[in-house]
């Protein structure tokens, strides 16, 4: 029920309960009110406490009818725009090929680049839209999207474009990575050098003075780039002042994350082969674990992420949606929040933190998102649920009642 009362710009809500996520925990406020001031949260807290004169000054007043308020979930890893579908080979899986014998035969992350290349702008803004509102629909309000699936200068400009144009058309909050070192295209198959110097001396220098990407990422496993080819990326992005990300530790041991925290990377995603000493090397430097149940589940991955070794070290936990047509074609939040749990062994506030907070540390914006704390972002959702380990119990309801971004309810849909 929304109450109009004249005059001023601030909304209210009143009636619900807030898990704030400040301090690494829920922190949960029963019986709360939640005060949004322009774009920002100006106030929050019991709703016994409101100052006296906030009702009176607010433009809208929501009441949530005893509903809880998170923020809103930041899916700091997806690879969502793409072209074509990978569903034979998902079927080809079913009857027993493995992901890599897929991606060695050409198949993999290389059909859906031949299908990109092929794609039109407005067909990939078309298509990755509709993926973009499922993640909305169902909480997100900040989202990763990397490059990967052009792996020449032409075509990873254009999904980069993309990026741009998702984020100028949608409420969310979008951020573009450019992740040209994602596989080796086909017309440098005998030639992994060669294709990482186009990269490094052409790609990279051509997307920073575009300014449509702030970080760089970089595949690093036997079946896509070695260790030295990922130095050589990361010393790049380091003199073009990009931030660092890293796919590493996905099927194999390579060291990657011990290499990405040399670089101060933001975070390291995957992980499942991590060693000790990789994982020491992430808490020195401060490094986000970013895990992804949905390709873990989806790939039917036996070997899990190392989650105690991130708790006694301290090591932030991100989860996310890793959304791509080759191993994660999951489009929900809550859906990955509920495989954290079961297949990771995460709690449900571990798993909530790691939508949220951590999430926004994955992408360095844990300054202004991913938690509800006085000057925030007022990104933040209305859930119709009893309590908060509810988002992970349910898998598939759709328990949103209303998402605002920046003050705004759906305010820039296209
Ligand atoms: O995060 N690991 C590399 N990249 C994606 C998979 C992309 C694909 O198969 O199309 C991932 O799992
Ligand atoms: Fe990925």
């Amino acid at each position: 029920m929304v109450t109009k009362v004249p005059d001023k710009i601030d909304t209210l809500f009143i009636n619900c309960n807030i898990a704030t996520m400040a301090d690494n925990a829920l922190s949960i406020i029963e019986k709360a009110a939640l005060a949004v001031k322009g774009k920002t949260i100006s106030w929050a807290g019991k709703e016994k406490d409101l100052p006296g004169n906030f009702k009176t000054r607010c433009q809208k007043i929501i009441d949530c009818d005893n509903g809880w308020i998170l923020p809103g979930f930041v899916d700091c890893h997806t690879h969502l725009v793409w072209g074509g579908s990978r569903s034979n080979e998902f079927e080809m899986r079913l009857n027993g090929a493995s992901y890599e014998k897929i991606s060695k035969k050409g198949g993999g992350i290389l059909s859906t680049v031949k299908a990109t290349r092929n794609a039109s702008k407005n067909e990939l803004f078309a298509q990755a839209s509709k993926r973009v509102t499922a993640l909305l629909n169902q909480g997100v309000t900040t989202l990763e999207i990397k490059s990967g699936y052009g792996l020449d200068l032409e075509t990873e400009l254009k999904i980069l474009a993309v990026i741009k144009n998702l984020d100028e058309n949608f409420p969310l909050d979008i951020k573009a990575t450019f992740l040209g070192a994602h596989a080796l295209p086909p017309e440098y198959q005998n030639d992994q050098d060669g294709y990482i110097d186009l990269v490094t001396e052409t790609m990279m220098p051509k997307v920073k003075s575009q300014g449509i990407a702030t970080a760089v990422d970089v595949f690093c496993e036997h079946i896509a780039f070695t260790l030295p080819q990922t130095r050589k990326v990361f010393e790049k992005a380091r003199d073009l002042r990009f931030n660092i990300k890293l796919h590493a530790e996905q099927l194999s041991d390579s060291n990657g994350a011990f290499l990405a925290s040399e670089f101060n990377a933001m975070s390291c995603d995957h992980l499942e082969y991590l060693s000790l000493s990789g994982a020491e090397k992430m808490a020195r430097h401060g490094v986000t674990a970013v895990l992804l149940p949905g390709a873990f589940y989806f790939l039917k991955e036996t070997q899990k992420p190392p989650v105690e070794t991130f708790r006694n070290l301290k090591i932030p936990m991100a989860v996310s949606t890793d959304l791509n047509p080759g191993s994660s074609p999951v489009h929900s939040m809550t859906l990955i929040l509920n495989m954290a749990c079961i297949l990771f062994g995460m709690t449900c506030e571990e798993a909530l933190l790691g939508a949220t907070i951590n999430g926004a540390r994955a992408l360095g914006l844990d300054q202004s998102k991913g938690s509800i704390e006085t000057g925030k972002d007022a990104d933040l959702v209305v859930w119709d649920i009893d309590k908060p380990s509810d988002l992970c119990y349910f898998a598939g309801l759709t328990l949103v009642d209303m998402v605002m971004i920046k003050g705004g309810i759906n305010k820039k849909n296209p």
